[in-house]
């Protein structure tokens, strides 16, 4: 059937702003069940991973949902000013983000007005993994070491590897936090510090103190080595220790943070990050930028939701109540979680990783994939909707019982 395009605009808003639905989130659900469908039917990627990528999926039981707890994903998506932002802008999909309504530099605009900083300091990506990459490009190379934690986000030293760059893996302390004594003793000469705090996917903090401390001596040894500090789970904190290192990288030759959208913001299929630093210090990254990135439809929702803190706030609060429900809930079964300050966990379930997905994806539950030192111990579990974690955690009960028996409960998860 034909639908004009006045009647196909007409039509989607009304859909997303309907009464029958608590809100554009849930609207937003509808869809993603839609769009699931449809991947479901398209070929295999070649090297796809299980649950990430297309064509992987474990045949289910009729009936039985997919929970997706592998990806660190906000699994409300975007809040409502921010999605109505996304529709109001398909009428301007044919203009290039720097002649959109807001446009690109508004952004820019924004987020250095959100840190009471200048536009020259702060530089838009496609997602925050551009920044990342375009560290390594800029600083990075043969002869400058990258210095990382150990697990730690994979970005830097996937690609570092890959341009045969040398790297400097340090395996996090004892508390599952980058052992940051160890860091140092490594970075003289070092091209670039990947610091991730906090970090994926030990979902440990530094506090702030540490941080100063670690920047300092860092600049003492090595006064050429840029470090790049990654808060991509900045608004999931709790810990009153924690402060954002921006005015730190701010006061500071040679130290950005970088930030994105995906995480509370609910954004990751926008595809938007930044950096923000010293304008010297970002200059580089500016630089390497992917010219018109970061699309009309994100810069529109950016904004939007730049300008609804609340959002945020409510979503911090959700994930925290989530959060401790699924950490009771395991430490119950024995196991034992770090102190998680992030939308996800890392928990030690006393056996390997792939065991508990491959039993946790036949009854639909997707987590987290395998985290080398600790692949044969630990689990990444991202964190659902309350209802998810409910049903996540009578999956966990069923798959660990036969070697976590109840007289278990409440002790160490490293004895079975
Ligand atoms: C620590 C960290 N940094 C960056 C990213 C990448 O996020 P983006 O979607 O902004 O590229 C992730 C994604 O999981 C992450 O965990």
């Amino acid at each position: 059937m034909a639908i004009s395009r006045r009647g196909f605009f007409d039509a989607f808003g009304a859909a997303t702003r309907g009464p029958a639905l608590s809100g554009a989130a849930l609207s937003a659900r509808g869809l993603e069940d839609h769009f699931a469908a449809a991947w479901s039917q398209t070929p295999a990627m070649p090297g796809a991973r299980q649950g990430q990528g297309r064509g992987q999926r474990p045949a289910l039981p009729p009936g039985v949902e997919e929970i997706k707890i592998n990806s660190n994903e906000n699994p409300l998506g975007p809040g409502k000013v921010a999605l109505d932002a996304i529709l109001g802008k398909f009428p301007e999909a044919s203009r290039y983000p720097f002649n959109s309504t807001p446009n690109e530099g508004a952004l820019t605009e924004t987020i250095a007005a959100k840190y009471k900083v200048k536009a020259e300091n702060v530089v838009l990506a496609v997602g925050s993994q551009e920044i990342l990459k375009n560290a390594v490009r800029a600083f990075v190379s043969p002869s400058r070491a990258l210095v990382a934690g150990a697990p730690t986000f994979e970005n830097c030293t996937g690609f570092s590897r890959k341009m045969k760059f040398p790297v400097t893996e340090i395996k996090v302390d004892s508390a599952f936090k980058l052992n940051v004594d160890d860091m140092i003793a490594t970075v003289r000469g070092a091209g670039l510090v990947f610091f991730n705090n906090p970090n994926n996917p030990t979902a440990t903090v530094h506090g702030i103190k540490v941080v100063t401390d670690f920047v300092e001596r860092v600049r003492r040894i090595s006064p050429d080595t840029v470090i790049l500090i990654d808060e991509a789970y900045h608004d999931y904190v709790t810990d009153p220790s924690y402060e954002s290192a921006v005015p730190l990288a701010m006061s500071t030759p040679n130290v950005f943070v970088a930030r994105t959208f995906s995480k509370a913001y609910g954004m990751a299929g926008m595809r938007i990050g930044y950096a923000v630093g010293q304008a010297d210090t970002v200059k580089p990254l500016a630089r390497l930028r992917m010219p018109y990135g970061v699309s009309t439809f994100g810069v529109a929702a950016a904004i939007a939701s730049l300008n609804d803190p609340q959002h945020i706030a409510d979503e911090r609060a959700r994930n925290t109540e989530v959060r401790a429900f699924t950490v009771k809930a395991l430490t119950d079964l024995g196991c034992k979680p770090t102190d998680s300050q992030a939308n996800f966990i890392f928990v030690d379930i006393g056996r390997p990783a792939k065991e508990f997905r491959d039993a946790c994806a036949k009854q639909g539950i997707m987590v987290g994939r395998d985290f080398p030192p600790f692949e044969n111990s630990h689990c990444r579990i991202s964190i659902g909707t309350m209802a998810e974690m409910q049903k996540a955690t009578q999956v966990f009960r069923d798959v660990l019982r036969p070697v976590a028996p109840v007289a278990n409960a409440g002790k160490s998860g490293g004895g079975f």
